[in-house]
């Protein structure tokens, strides 16, 4: 969901054929917590892989014979930053967030599918806003390349981070957010929220609260609503507690942008209603996708989504997450109708537009004809 003083793009992603891979070779690897790594890709030299700040990158590894897509948020700015860079947290058992550190070196190449994502804004240097960002853990990524692009690109704007960890030693890119603070005093303010501070610690710490957020809001300037926007990324709960005291605040749905990494977002429960309302249907339905220039007829089985069913017959659609969460699938439904398993992804506006995400999506009648891109 793109945000900020424009409206929500429809632009087609620039593709030409198919989903876009790119072979980038990685230049470093640099430790920013005891868990994370921010992966540094030098730009191909065949030409610039262009991408605006808040999209992510899928990383591609072969993990245990299996093909793993993973997708990460750059946190390098397209004006500011020679190269590309995410940054990967470690998650326990993760497939992909543990492969990264353990097995690529610098001069390695690794498959990654072009940049894509709607949390993103445009930047234009007559802009004057206020981008107050709610950031817990590796949430801070997709922020980190706004902040750098905002300040670089709006002299006018300014920006305030609230970043949540749960202490001093997990606050990913720490010193990069100190030097900006000092760098942009007055248009920049940092703000850290520890789950456990130390004794000493001068900042605030423990769940955030409405009491906590009036506090921080009287630190921060106040442009006026009409000035300022809401964007969050963090664990499900930070996030969901950040939606609900922004509305106790009374800032409206449509002043609030959201970034969602975990699947754990997703409302198990209507998921296993959805599924359990299309198996009960018990019928197959076909589905017509046009993309790139091609189109594709086949029939998905109840319980079966449209990616699967496509990735089943060999067609390369693209996809990131499979978990609604992250838009790289997105089409709009054209005629016929879809069943979400999640929502989330997509903003209200997308919905009543007939967008749809395949990698979630169930057609449940048989004139589905979907386009993508
Ligand atoms: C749009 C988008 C952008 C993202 N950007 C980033 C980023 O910049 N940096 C980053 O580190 N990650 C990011 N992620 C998350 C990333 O894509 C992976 O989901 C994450 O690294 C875990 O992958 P894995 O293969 O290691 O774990 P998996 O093998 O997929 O999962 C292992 C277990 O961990 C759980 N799990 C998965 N992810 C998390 C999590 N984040 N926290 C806690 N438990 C989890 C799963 O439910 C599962 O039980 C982003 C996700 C999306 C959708
Ligand atoms: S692949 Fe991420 S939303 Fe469908």
């Amino acid at each position: 969901m793109a945000f900020g003083l424009f409206k929500k793009s429809d632009k087609k992603q620039e593709v030409s054929s198919g989903p876009h891979y790119y072979d980038l070779t990685v230049k470093k690897l640099v430790e920013e917590t005891k868990d994370s790594i921010s992966l540094v890709f030098e730009q191909p030299a065949s030409g610039k892989l262009k991408y605006k700040s808040g999209q992510f990158l899928t990383l591609i590894a072969n993990v245990g014979g299996k093909e793993v897509r993973r997708a990460y948020s750059l946190c390098s700015s397209p004006f500011v930053d020679e190269d590309l860079a995410v940054m990967v947290k470690r998650v326990d058992n993760g497939l992909m967030s543990n492969w990264v550190p353990s097995n690529l070196k610098p001069g390695q190449k690794m498959k990654v599918l072009e940049p894509m994502g709607q949390f993103t804004t445009e930047f234009a240097k007559e802009n004057k806003r206020h981008l107050i960002m709610f950031a817990g853990g590796s949430g801070i990524t997709p922020m980190m390349s706004i902040l750098k692009s905002l300040i670089s690109q709006e002299p006018e704007s300014i920006c305030s981070v609230i970043y949540c960890n749960r202490d001093v030693d997990s606050i990913i890119f720490r010193n990069t957010l100190d030097q900006i603070q000092t760098e942009f005093e007055g248009r920049v303010h940092v703000i850290h929220i520890l789950d456990n501070a130390p004794m000493n610690w001068q900042g605030y710490s423990g769940l955030l609260s409405k009491e906590m957020l009036v506090k921080l809001f009287e630190r921060i300037p106040d442009w006026g609503l009409d000035k300022t926007t809401y964007l969050m990324c963090g664990p499900e709960g930070m996030m969901k507690n950040v939606d609900t005291l922004l509305k106790e605040l009374h800032i409206p749905q449509e002043k609030t942008f959201k970034e969602s990494f975990v699947t754990g977002v997703i409302d198990k429960e209507k998921k296993e209603e959805v599924k359990a309302a299309v198996k009960a249907g018990n019928t197959s339905h076909e589905v017509t996708v046009r993309y790139d220039g091609q189109e594709y007829k086949f029939v998905v089985e109840p319980n079966r989504t449209i990616l699967e069913t496509a990735l089943d017959q060999g067609i390369d659609l693209p996809y990131s997450c499979q978990s609604g969460l992250c838009t790289a699938c997105r089409g709009r439904a054209i005629s016929g109708k879809v069943k979400l398993d999640e929502e989330e992804g997509l903003s209200q506006s997308e919905r009543a537009e007939g967008y749809v995400l395949t990698c979630v999506g169930h057609p449940i009648t048989d004139d589905v004809v979907i386009e993508i891109g």
